[in-house]
């Protein structure tokens, strides 16, 4: 939100949530997305021109309510998409390395591959991706989007995903030096820093569409880690910090589901995609940035 604001201004960026905001925080609006009424008063009393739809539950809280996951990511899409083929309104839609499966080939999974996905999280992806491409095709929506790999980030918590071990233990390094992982020691997964993140979503959004051969779902990411990698690149900068593993079942299927490496050849040939981030600088800034918040928290 920030990241848009800062290049769009602040009034011409309608924040949304099912959480009201802190105070002063610019324009905002309360819009659950399984209720489409909502999206389209949004849309509409605000002359939006693009919708950047983040709402989702992510990979590891789908398994425990599929249903829940059914109607809001996959019911959540329909109805925004709905909204944006009556204003005319572009839509960004963050898709994810969930909507591969173990069939997918694993190590530099290419941008158009097999996708037989086995979470409820991965199905509402890859039928997402699908759907956006469709509404693209048929109604002329001009739908763009990313596979977003784990996101590392400072400022957002994470919230029920398979790839939350990668923030919680920058967390738990600065407040105790040790981290109990639920994912094995050589669980490689693709990630990446959110400020990438935010400029990925940002390009795709703003590429010159005459280039772009994909539309949705550009394999996109800038590192890729195991929980023993990050542990020692952590112990770079805190020599004491100690990791252990206690491995929880239904997480580390659901990673074990989903590839080792993407390849991001298509968006950067398509519309020049280049992280800015790799594991020892996110490292370096997420200890930094939470030593901070974390000593502030203390103070206040
Ligand atoms: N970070 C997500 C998850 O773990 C994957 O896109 O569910």
């Amino acid at each position: 939100m920030s990241a848009l604001r800062e290049r769009y201004g602040t009034e011409n960026v309608i924040a949304s949530d099912i959480r009201m905001p802190q105070a002063g925080d610019g324009p905002f609006e309360f819009v659950d997305v399984t209720q489409q009424r909502q999206i389209d008063v949004a849309v509409r009393r605000h002359g939006v021109d693009a919708i950047y739809h983040l709402a989702a539950i992510l990979s590891a809280v789908a398994e425990e309510k599929p249903h829940v996951a059914w109607d809001v990511n996959m019911g959540g899409l329909y109805r925004t998409l709905e909204v944006a083929r009556a204003s005319g309104c572009a839509v960004f839609v963050p898709s994810s390395i969930g909507a591969f499966g173990p069939s997918t080939p694993r190590e530099s999974t290419p941008q158009d591959t097999v996708q037989r996905p086995t979470t409820m999280y991965g199905v509402t992806k890859a039928a997402g991706e699908l759907l956006c491409d469709y509404y693209h095709a048929r109604f002329g929506v001009d739908t763009r989007g990313v596979r977003f790999p784990g996101l590392v980030s400072h400022v957002a918590l994470p919230g029920g995903g398979t790839t939350d071990y990668a923030v919680e233990i920058f967390y738990e390094a600065i407040k105790h030096g040790r981290y109990t992982c639920y994912l094995g020691p050589d669980t490689r997964l693709d990630m990446m820093y959110m400020p990438d993140a935010l400029k990925a979503a940002i390009d795709v959004m703003e590429a010159d569409p005459g280039r772009l051969v994909h539309r949705n779902a550009f394999n996109v990411t800038a590192m890729n880690f195991t929980p023993a990698e990050v542990a020692e690149a952590i112990r770079r900068h805190l020599p004491d910090f100690r990791i252990e593993y206690r491995i929880d079942p239904v997480r580390q299927r659901i990673a074990d589901s989903w590839p080792h490496s993407i390849s991001d050849a298509a968006a950067r040939e398509e519309w020049d995609w280049s992280p800015d981030y790799d594991l020892a600088r996110t490292t370096e800034e997420m200890l930094a940035s939470l030593r901070r918040k974390l000593s502030g928290e203390e103070e206040a």
